[in-house]
């Protein structure tokens, strides 16, 4: 279906065109003064200089011309031309009848020209525990996959795994001095390695810490690190063998972690995984006379003359030749061409790591690694602070591990809900689940992602404001109310009729402009604005609901309509939280 804006521009910039103006001017937008319009076209004061007319003359013409139309139920030009629009009660429930017949979409156009997408995203290191930090890229990451698929393109998701460099290093040695006797320090051994890992994830959660605080204290022990790096990454094959055991017990632990945050990856792969693609990637950066030894390193200039800021040269190898953080993601792209030749990759990261991926990018093109027309989007997130306004850490001053804080938002959810008294323990354990990652994970995306913002426990928790939870119980009120009307009647075939009240009609335009909302936070990677959407939405169902005694209602038909309504704005409600990444529960 088309857009509901869409539409009514649509008839707008008819009239703009039919009587000799440009059909640009016909743009409607939703009306910033609800008491006196639904929606509003400025066009008037805009093309008033271009014609050599008063405005208020060209707003006359264009409201005379659409009087007939049966969408409108009213366009009036207003001084000093400013065109105010409502649109009929038979339009609207015709909208949304349609658009309730599309049991799928919702009637949801689907992306005329679908393109393939890869999101990287998450970016958890190996062996170590995950914390808040990588906590903003799951959640934004996650909502832009379901939203960009949902529009119709081909996306995958790839958790782009820290699984290189140092850290392997120091895992590999403080293991050695730990268990010196395993068979993969025996650099003659030439038999196959055991199966099972000589560690435990907890165990290997401990190493990392332990070797990494030796390292800063110990010269020696940080020589050894760097040397037990090299040699892994030169393929010594007890080493490669420790790095399967470490990526295998790291990556089922992270696998459970992100399940609990209903959050997947269709691809699995690291930064040890485009390794193999740098050799022959930099000869060609040296071959084409991209890449440059400067005092010692070898590097890429991508500065550009438009830039206002300092942009150094991109370091491509050390010099002592080593790889860097820059060449992983760069190996990387040469990967994903090489496999999937995606038309578009979008980085989910920390915004503090811009400059990096401003100077990956302008390398990938500048070599040719990837086609120009192959779209490289940095959607960089801003911190997560505490409520004293600095990044978010424990009470004790600590890193939060991801577990310990949704096991915290879920304790508080399970307190309220308790609170509440009309649940028992067990159903209430699985809802505070269900209803803690919706508090969290909507706490988070309601911000713009840029921003930076505060984790704030009371307020993300509360039934009350613009909140995961309020959402969820906008849900699952309209859910009982549906079950109630379903003991004695169906659900199905039911019709809307023209809202007979304010408040209906507010509810019903809402519910038709889903797909103008949904195109928005699509277009612009914005999962806030389906948020804002959603609020809204809510707010119109709470409205109508209070005014509108629903089940006790005599006229059938009416009754009917009023449910057929709240059944669409369930299914809209549904469809954007599923799009956001949680679920609602049956009762709360
Ligand atoms: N592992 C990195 C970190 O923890 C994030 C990776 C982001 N993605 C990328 N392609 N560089 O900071």
């Amino acid at each position: 279906m088309q857009e509901l804006l869409e539409l009514i521009s649509e008839r707008v910039a008819n009239a703009f065109e039919a009587a000799g103006y440009d059909r640009k001017l016909g743009r409607v937008t939703v009306s910033n003064r609800p008491d006196l319009c639904e929606y509003q076209c400025n066009g008037a004061m805009a093309g008033a200089k271009t014609y050599h007319k008063a405005p208020f003359m060209i707003a006359d013409e264009i409201a005379d011309r659409l009087s007939g139309d049966e969408i409108f139920a009213s366009v009036e030009s207003v001084k000093p031309g400013f065109l105010n629009i409502r649109v009929s009660g038979d339009f609207l429930a015709d909208y949304a009848n349609q658009m309730a017949a599309d049991q799928e979409r919702l009637g949801l156009e689907k992306e005329r020209n679908p393109r393939s997408i890869i999101i990287d995203y998450g970016g958890p290191n190996v062996a170590k525990p995950l914390h808040v930090g990588h906590l903003r890229s799951a959640i934004i990451g996650e909502a832009v996959k379901r939203i960009t698929r949902f529009a119709g393109n081909q996306v995958l998701g790839d958790i782009h795994l820290g699984d290189w460099g140092l850290q392997m290093g120091l895992i590999i040695t403080e293991l050695r001095e730990r268990k010196p006797d395993l068979v993969y320090f025996d650099a003659d051994y030439q038999g196959a390695y055991p199966e099972e890992a000589p560690f435990t994830i907890s165990e290997l959660e401990e190493i990392y810490p332990c070797a990494s605080g030796k390292s800063k204290e110990d010269e020696g022990y940080h020589a050894a690190a760097m040397q037990a790096t090299n040699e892994l990454q030169q393929g010594r094959r007890g080493y490669q063998a420790l790095l399967e055991h470490i990526l295998r017990v790291s990556v089922s632990d992270l696998k459970k972690n992100y399940e609990k945050l209903s959050v997947s990856f269709d691809l699995w792969m690291g930064e040890s995984d485009a390794q193999p693609y740098i050799p022959a990637m930099v000869e060609k950066m040296k071959r084409d006379g991209f890449a440059y030894l400067s005092e010692g390193a070898l590097v890429v200039d991508v500065a550009e003359e438009s830039d206002t800021k300092e942009m150094p040269p991109c370091m491509i190898l050390k010099s002592d030749g080593s790889a860097l953080y820059n060449t992983t993601d760069l190996a990387t792209l040469v990967m994903r061409e090489e496999r999937c030749q995606p038309d578009e990759i979008i980085y989910v990261v920390d915004k503090r790591q811009e400059l990096h991926f401003t100077q990956c990018f302008r390398v990938a093109r500048k070599t040719k690694i990837v086609p120009p027309e192959t779209g490289l989007v940095f959607l960089g997130f801003g911190t997560m602070n505490g409520r004293d306004g600095k990044p978010f850490k424990t009470r004790d001053g600590g890193v939060m591990r991801l577990e310990n804080l949704l096991a915290d938002v879920n304790a508080k959810m399970l307190e309220k809900i308790l609170e509440g008294g009309h649940m028992q323990k067990e159903e209430a354990g699985r809802t505070a689940e269900i209803v803690g990652l919706a508090a969290l994970k909507y706490g988070d995306l309601s911000n713009q992602a840029s921003k930076d913002y505060v984790f704030d426990l009371d307020r993300f928790t509360s039934a009350e404001g613009n909140t995961g939870p309020y959402i969820l119980y906008t849900i699952v009120r309209i859910k009982s109310i549906l079950k109630r009307y379903e003991e004695e009647n169906s659900l199905e075939g039911l019709r809307l009729l023209p809202p007979a009240s304010p408040s209906e009609k507010d509810l019903m335009q809402l519910a038709a402009r889903f797909g103008d909302n949904f195109r928005t936070a699509y277009e612009e990677l914005a999962p806030h604005k389906l948020c804002a959407y959603i609020y809204e939405l809510s707010n119109a169902f709470n409205r109508f609901y209070h005014e509108t005694k629903i089940l006790s209602e005599e006229d059938e038909e009416k009754k009917a309509s009023w449910i057929a309504l709240l059944s669409l704005t369930k299914r809209i409600l549904e469809k954007s939280i599923d799009l956001l990444g949680f679920a609602a529960p049956e009762r709360m």
